[in-house]
């Protein structure tokens, strides 16, 4: 199928659906097959100069498009299906962007066949670097999987998951660049801590981030064998490791990685 062969309509755009538009320029997708919709006329002409794209009301792009992409917040996709869902014709593909809420959420709104695609990307899509899982719903079929990959292949990686697997995948994709920036930010003030200059720590630790996650992809060693690399016996890495140990870090991730995937689950529970 040719890149851009439907028209696309991003339902809500912000930051999510900002990122998906913007990715689907770069990658080739012709502007005249991109729709947007906002909820504040500012917003949709900031969207509409800086892309050229044509931002429409909801009911206008349910008509129009072929691809649903609803980037809504949770709470909000209620109000927005009780708007367009009895007006979505059934041979439309909804792919849904929104944490924590299932197909099953949009199949109870939605007319009876409607194939729903739920997916879970994150914010390196604005470097083409995200990290996308894709699941089908119900009435999804392998070609609709292939039309969501297609979308979302240019922003990054995609896999398939199963649904019942898209909690975690929030709890680690969807919420997990917040985590490496967190542990970024405290290895710097660690640097500042050791007397660096605060742009000296940051371009240090910056690009021992990006080396090492470069690393981790292409060398195919488990992260255990590349760190065994830099722990010699007795040397300064196995100290640090001590105290990390010592405070319980591994325990916390395991801990901040149940938590998100829980509230995935709080937030899915509180939409129905
Ligand atoms: N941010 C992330 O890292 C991330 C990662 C993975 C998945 N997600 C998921 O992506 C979705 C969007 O998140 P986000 O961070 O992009 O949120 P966001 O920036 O708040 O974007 C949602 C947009 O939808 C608009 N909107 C709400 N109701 C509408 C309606 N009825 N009609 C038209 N537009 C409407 C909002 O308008 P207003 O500006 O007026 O509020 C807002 O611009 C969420 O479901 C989230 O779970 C986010």
């Amino acid at each position: 199928m040719a890149p851009g062969a439907h028209t696309v309509a991003v339902i809500g755009t912000g930051k999510i659906g900002e990122l998906m538009l913007s990715g689907l320029l770069r990658a080739g997708w012709p502007a005249g097959r991109l729709l947007a919709t906002t909820r504040r006329q500012t917003r949709a002409e900031e969207l509409a100069t800086r892309y050229g794209i044509r931002v429409v009301d909801n009911l206008s792009a349910v008509a129009e498009a072929d691809v649903l992409a609803i980037s809504v917040k949770p709470q909000d996709a209620g109000a927005l299906l009780d708007e367009i869902g009895p007006k979505v014709p059934a041979d439309k593909l909804v792919i849904s962007l929104c944490a924590g809420l299932p197909t099953s959420f949009f199949g109870r709104r939605l007319p009876e066949g409607t194939p729903v695609v739920r997916v879970m990307t994150n914010t390196p899509a604005l470097v083409d670097q995200a990290m996308t899982a894709i699941s089908a719903g119900p009435y999804a079929t392998g070609a609709h999987l292939s039309l969501a990959e297609e979308m979302f292949t240019p922003l990054g990686s995609t896999i398939r998951v199963p649904e019942s697997q898209q909690d975690a995948v929030t709890a680690l994709s969807g919420s997990g660049p917040a985590y490496f920036y967190l542990l970024v930010e405290a290895m710097i003030d660690a640097g500042i801590l050791l007397g660096l200059p605060r742009q000296v720590a940051h371009d240090l630790i910056v690009q021992t981030a990006i080396g090492s996650a470069v690393m981790l992809r292409d060398s195919g060693e488990h992260p255990v064998k590349l760190r065994e690399a830099v722990t010699s016996p007795a040397g300064t890495t196995i100290s640090a490791i001590r105290e990390l140990e010592k405070h319980g870090v591994r325990a916390a991730l395991l801990a901040a990685l149940e938590a998100a995937r829980d509230r995935a689950r709080e937030i899915a529970a509180q939409s129905d």
